[in-house]
């Protein structure tokens, strides 16, 4: 999984793992050290795989990509602490980012709000994004994982991978999916950086999974009508009445048989 990579920035600082508890809490640990801005960190196998609300993340030897990436968001300003509240929405450019360096094997995915990349409505990729503070100054991880190599699932995961959405023999390696991915991130977290989620909205609208579909939030049947200025998710109750924010909910795509 090493080797050089054709970013800018992102991952041209790179420590590669045989075996991790987690990506992310290596590279927490490293900004903590004092990691500079691109920093990467992958794992052939991760021991305890983190997703969001502390769920966990299958992440067996030599299937998966697992990487996480160190951000120095102050890099993008010229200085300061490096945080501002129009950054908020950074997981939703992750998802974004990724999509890019995923679209020219999987042209089809789609970004399933906040976290989560799907291909036929399962998942492919999940986006994990933690910040901790010292002092003023915030380190910034976002974490990766990338469903290549593996061939079956539990089907309650809903989950899909490169190789078994490609035609046999087709399925690139994790480094090239790797480089991909870094690549689409860079891009894209350059114009976030720069405008916050306005100037990334067009594109992440483009290809979200929830804009226009039927969703259940908390039990209740909506759709998705679009993002604020913030990332928050708005939605509109199918039944009718005002649209409303949805910002940590968890959203499901409801099946086509529902409505
Ligand atoms: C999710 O879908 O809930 C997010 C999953 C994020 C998984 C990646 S794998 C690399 C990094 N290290 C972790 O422990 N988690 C993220």
């Amino acid at each position: 999984m090493e080797g050089r990579l054709a970013t800018a920035v992102l991952g041209q600082v790179h420590e590669h793992h045989a075996s991790l508890p987690s990506s992310n809490d290596r590279a927490l640990a490293w900004a903590r050290e004092g990691a500079p801005h691109g920093a990467l960190v992958t794992a052939d196998e991760q021991t305890a795989g983190r997703g969001r609300l502390g769920r966990r993340w299958a992440s067996p030897a030599g299937e998966g990509l697992y990487a996480s990436v160190v951000l120095r968001p102050a890099e993008y300003l010229g200085g300061g602490t490096g945080w501002s509240p129009r950054w908020s929405a950074l997981g939703l450019a992750v998802g974004l980012g990724l999509r890019t360096g995923l679209e020219r094997w999987v042209p089809e995915v789609r970004l399933k709000w906040p976290n989560d990349l799907l291909v036929h409505r399962r998942k492919l990729a999940g986006v994990l994004c933690e910040t901790r503070w010292q002092g003023s100054t915030a380190d910034v991880v976002v974490g990766f994982g990338i469903n290549v190599a593996q061939r079956e699932f539990p089907e309650e995961l809903r989950a899909t991978s490169l190789a078994i959405e490609l035609s046999p023999g087709t399925c690139p390696e994790r480094s090239e999916v790797l480089e991909a991915a870094l690549m689409g991130l860079e891009g894209v977290l350059g114009r976030f950086f720069a405008g916050g989620f306005p100037a990334i909205r067009g594109a992440y609208e483009a290809h979200s999974a929830v804009v226009g579909q039927a969703l259940t939030i908390g039990g209740i049947a909506a759709e998705g009508v679009g993002f604020d200025d913030d990332g928050a998710l708005r939605v509109r109750p199918l039944g009718g009445g005002a649209s409303r924010r949805v910002e940590s909910e968890d959203v499901w795509l409801r099946e086509p048989a529902e409505g």
